[in-house]
């Protein structure tokens, strides 16, 4: 059976990064006799150069094709002038919609030797493993109508439209709910239903559902999206998996994000429903962090992001668990030598360019692989 994946790097660090994934993806096939057959297309900024749109429909037909697509980053200053419905970010929103990637997985990790990076305290953060279930096709990133209108009185009107049904909630949470089982059992759900009437639906919804189909093994909470914002900050372990709409995730997530110091280390996991014969769900994987322009084509860029969103098609695409879990073993031993990006730099590490990191992760993956072999 071959795997099949389309290589997405855009714009910015993302080729830089990407080159990284490669050198991964090469080792996994020579060692672990797991092929991948990859192709490789523009996204964002760089299709607006070559194919006057960020995504053209031959791209986007590759997308529904592939069993995962791995996104680098997309946008940057060079495109900020570019008509509102080719941007950049145009074409990542295509994808998520048009592939029906409804489940955005963001999980928020704490590496033991990164516990510095962060802004917080160390007892706040340490071992911190949250996952955020953000729904990425439905809320106001979609609803209509949309627009900017003109008023009568020369005044401009601009308005976008919060909606989402029974079904779009349903199976974000249900997601929510499956994935929890296989953590810390424990769900939080956060909308603004005192201010909103979708808010109020999603949380009957949530709270429906967890009855009706027999998740009440899963503890269920609610919070309003501010309070969830504040808490995370507060005391952050009370979160297991925290389940949202597409704005408040949007925003839940970068905070989160911030949480364990680096949005350079941060994978993201976007699925579509299973299929009822074959089990498979579309999926894209891309790291959290964006194009970053500033230190773009530099050798600056910190690749363990997108390697980790590798490591997550491993795991929800590729049916290879076992060589994820050696992936992000490698990613922590590596840490754990002080072997660092300017992102995560901190005193007495060995400052490393973006080809080092990849080159350093590839000896831990060797090492992991001899002591099993051997063992
Ligand atoms: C994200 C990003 C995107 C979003 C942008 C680039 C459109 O912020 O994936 O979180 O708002 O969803
Ligand atoms: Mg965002």
């Amino acid at each position: 059976m071959t795997n099949s994946l389309l290589i997405l790097p855009g714009d910015g660090i993302g080729p830089e990064v990407m080159a990284e994934v490669r050198k991964i993806i090469t080792w996994i096939e020579d060692k672990k006799g797991v092929s991948f057959d990859i192709t490789e297309d523009l996204v964002g900024g760089a299709a607006i150069d070559e194919y006057g749109t960020s995504l053209s429909d031959d791209t986007l037909e590759k997308c529904q094709q592939a069993d995962a697509v791995l996104l680098g980053a997309v946008g940057g200053p060079k495109w900020d002038d570019v008509d509102y419905a080719i941007r950049p970010e145009a074409g990542l929103l295509r994808i998520r919609k048009e592939l029906d990637l409804f489940a955005n997985l963001r999980p928020a990790i704490v590496f033991d030797a990164l516990i510095d990076a962060s802004t917080l305290k160390p007892d706040v953060i340490r071992g911190l493993d949250i996952l955020i279930v953000r729904e990425l096709t439905g809320g106001v990133y979609f609803g209509e109508p949309r627009g900017i209108e003109d008023l009568p009185n020369g005044e401009k009107r601009g308005f976008n439209t919060q909606t989402y049904t029974t079904s779009e909630i349903e199976r974000v949470a249900r997601v929510a709910f499956d994935l929890a089982r296989k953590r810390d059992g424990r769900v939080c759900s956060a909308e603004k239903g005192n201010v909103m009437e979708s808010g109020r639906l999603w949380r009957e919804v949530v709270t429906a559902l967890h009855e009706r189909e027999s998740f009440t093994d899963v503890e269920l909470s609610h919070m309003y999206a501010d309070n969830c914002a504040m808490q995370l900050l507060r005391n952050p372990h009370q979160f297991d998996v925290l389940v949202t709409d597409n704005l408040f995730g949007d925003i839940l997530s970068d905070e989160a994000a911030m949480l364990t110091g680096s949005l350079g280390m941060l994978p993201s996991a976007s699925l579509g429903a299973a299929d009822p014969d074959t089990g498979k769900r579309k999926a894209m994987y891309e790291p959290v962090h964006g194009s970053a322009p500033d230190i773009a084509g530099q050798g600056k860029a910190n690749p363990l992001a997108t390697i980790l969103s590798f490591a997550m098609a491993l795991r929800y695409s590729y049916d290879q668990g076992a060589i994820a879990d050696d992936l992000e073993q490698a990613v922590q031993n590596l840490l754990g030598k002080g072997i660092r990006t300017a992102d995560i730099m901190a005193d007495g590490c060995t400052t490393a360019t973006t080809s080092d990191m990849g080159d350093a992760l590839l000896s831990e993956l060797d090492a992991i692989h001899q002591k099993a072999q051997a063992a």
